[in-house]
């Protein structure tokens, strides 16, 4: 794993936007792996602004977001259909029959779930991940407990998940209990990975992932086991690594 710990957030996200501007230039049709949550929004401010300054192009990219909690239709502001399309989508020239964002309104989701992994395969797979991290080591919604060797699935958001995702909801009790989300084992299959994570808040989080043990009670761990993920952190959140690492 690669560790980069950068002085702040504008350093952080414009060093994370170069991996996907290089990706989207080496080959216009990259397939992107796209994360909701406050910390990816100034990668997407940057890449929409290599957008504009005609830098890069989305015409021929496909994306899948990696979850959307269940019960919010794609209008409700809450939902992550509607957060990527304000924070990125709607800003660059990428076709929408090629973006893939999980409903959080279908009926029957043993199929669903299936049918959004075939959409990946059919794709070709993910060739570049954005991961943010929870404050409990989750990727995407995999909540501990989840199995390493999850997919695409439903789950029941933790308590502390609720919590922190409460600040975006008017009260807690508005917050879904559910959520559509990849799996442990979809995501490790992206070729590329970067998890950025920022604030003292994820510090045990991202000291579970890059140093603690391989397990379902940090699911970030996992990425250990990938050959090609990097974290890009700020200090802060880079405070409870034992190891030294490249500043
Ligand atoms: C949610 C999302 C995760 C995200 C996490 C952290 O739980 N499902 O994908 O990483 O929030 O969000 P933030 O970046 O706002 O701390």
């Amino acid at each position: 794993m690669n560790i980069i710990i950068s002085d702040d957030y504008q350093q952080m996200s414009s060093m994370a936007a170069q991996v996907f501007i290089q990706c989207v230039t080496a080959n216009p049709r990259a397939v992107l792996g796209l994360a909701t949550g406050s910390t990816p929004i100034g990668v997407y401010q940057n890449l929409i602004t290599s957008y504009q300054s005609g830098e890069i192009s989305f015409e021929s990219v496909t994306s899948f977001n990696l979850d959307e909690y269940i019960g919010l239709h794609r209008d409700h502001p809450q939902s992550y259909y509607y957060f990527m399309h304000q924070q990125l989508l709607n800003h660059v020239n990428i076709q929408g029959q090629r973006v893939f964002i999980p409903s959080g309104t279908e009926e029957d989701y043993g199929a669903y779930c299936q049918w959004y992994e075939d959409q990946i395969a059919e794709a070709g797979g993910i060739d570049l991940q954005i991961l943010g991290i929870g404050s409990d080591g989750h990727i995407a919604f995999n909540e501990p407990g989840t199995a390493l060797g999850s997919r695409t699935h439903i789950t029941e958001l933790d308590h502390q998940t609720i919590d922190d995702n409460a600040r975006f909801f008017d009260s807690k009790a508005d917050v879904p209990r559910r959520a559509i989300t990849m799996g442990v084992a979809t995501i490790l299959e992206a070729k590329e990975i970067i998890l950025l994570a920022t604030g003292q808040n994820k510090a045990q989080a991202v000291r579970d992932a890059i140093e603690g043990p391989l397990s379902s009670e940090c699911t970030a761990s996992a990425l250990q086991q990938h050959p090609n993920v990097t974290f890009y952190l700020d200090s802060a959140a880079a405070e409870l690594l034992k190891h030294e690492y490249k500043h």
